[in-house]
């Protein structure tokens, strides 16, 4: 099949507008315009959503999954929809119905947000301070909308959470750039877990091992090298990617705990912590689990295998 030059023409437009978007935004995550903004508003989050249980609620590490991404479809559903009932004739009290649903799921999703948003990396912050400050203004002009609409006044009404829609669809876009392409939510354990060998893995006698502390151990035996995280336990030992699924923290460089019975590891960088048995995420801000690799010891060597779900 071809394209017609037209449509060719389309594509091409379509892509270099999408290239200069992405280009934008990563200008916006090198620059350090807005880091005198975003310094005090992320210490002041921190204050507010100290490490613990209500912050790692809201990371979702119950869930095993950022929980911000899922919140959000709400509100933007909900406004959605009512952008679609505004531009039929009749059902006004359903349009109003849900741009309240949205306003009232925005205040868990902005919460959700910020609690992701102050444990990110600097370009993430960055761009995530953009997402956030168009999606308040989209608040403000939904807030604005409904006030007009109980005032009678539905025509303003429409056009406020038109323009409202416009800016949350947009903020959106930019939620979607910051997790395909900055990887914000993404798992760096799964990542990291893809570029090793999937044969097992020599890394030397277990004996060498000191016991209970977390080691690194960077095996090249093959051509493709392994850094991995290495906790000897008596006869046996633990080995993980060195990677944090959050940001790639080197958990080697981490601390032992134990966390309900288990003998967990703390990451270094923002304190994400994982079960050692099973990589599980106990405490954010990660959420998901470590990769922990399948162990033996073969005449007395230590040697370590990556899960097949990782095989490419
Ligand atoms: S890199 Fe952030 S908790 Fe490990």
């Amino acid at each position: 099949m071809t394209s017609s030059p037209t449509r060719l023409g389309c594509h091409l437009g379509a892509l270099r507008c999408s290239m200069s978007i992405s280009t934008a935004l990563d200008r916006i995550a090198d620059s350090g315009r807005l880091d005198a903004v975003i310094e005090p508003v992320r210490k002041t989050v921190n204050k507010v959503l100290r490490p613990g249980a209500v912050k790692d609620v809201l990371h979702g590490v119950w869930l095993g999954h950022p929980l911000h991404p899922a919140l959000a479809q709400v509100p933007l559903g909900a406004w959605m929809s009512a952008g679609l009932l505004d531009a039929l004739p009749g059902n006004r009290k359903e349009a109003d119905l849900l741009i309240a649903t949205g306003i009232a799921a925005a205040v868990p999703t902005a919460l959700a947000g910020a609690a992701d948003w102050s444990e990110g990396e600097i370009g993430q912050q960055r761009v995530g301070a953009v997402h956030a400050v168009l999606n308040s203004a989209a608040l403000v002009l939904y807030a604005g909308s409904l006030f007009a609409r109980a005032r009678g006044s539905r025509a303003r009404g429409r056009r406020l959470a038109y323009a409202a829609l416009g800016l949350a669809s947009s903020s959106a876009g930019i939620g979607g750039h910051l997790a395909y392409h900055q990887a914000a939510g993404a798992s760096h354990a799964a990542t990291a877990a893809r570029t090793l060998s999937h044969d097992w893995i020599d890394l030397g006698p277990l004996a060498d091992l000191p016991d209970g502390q977390p080691m690194l151990r960077v095996s090249d035996d093959s051509d493709r090298p392994a850094s991995l995280c290495v906790i000897r336990r008596g006869d046996m030992a633990h080995v993980l990617v060195d990677s944090c699924s959050h940001l790639g923290g080197p958990l080697h460089q981490g601390r032992l705990t134990d966390i309900g019975g288990n003998q967990c590891l703390v990451c270094p960088w923002h304190g994400g912590t994982f079960v050692l048995a099973d990589g599980r995420a106990v405490r954010g801000p990660a959420v998901a689990a470590a990769t922990v690799l399948q162990t033996r010891v073969s005449d007395g060597r230590l040697q370590a295998k990556v899960p097949e779900r990782h095989e490419v």
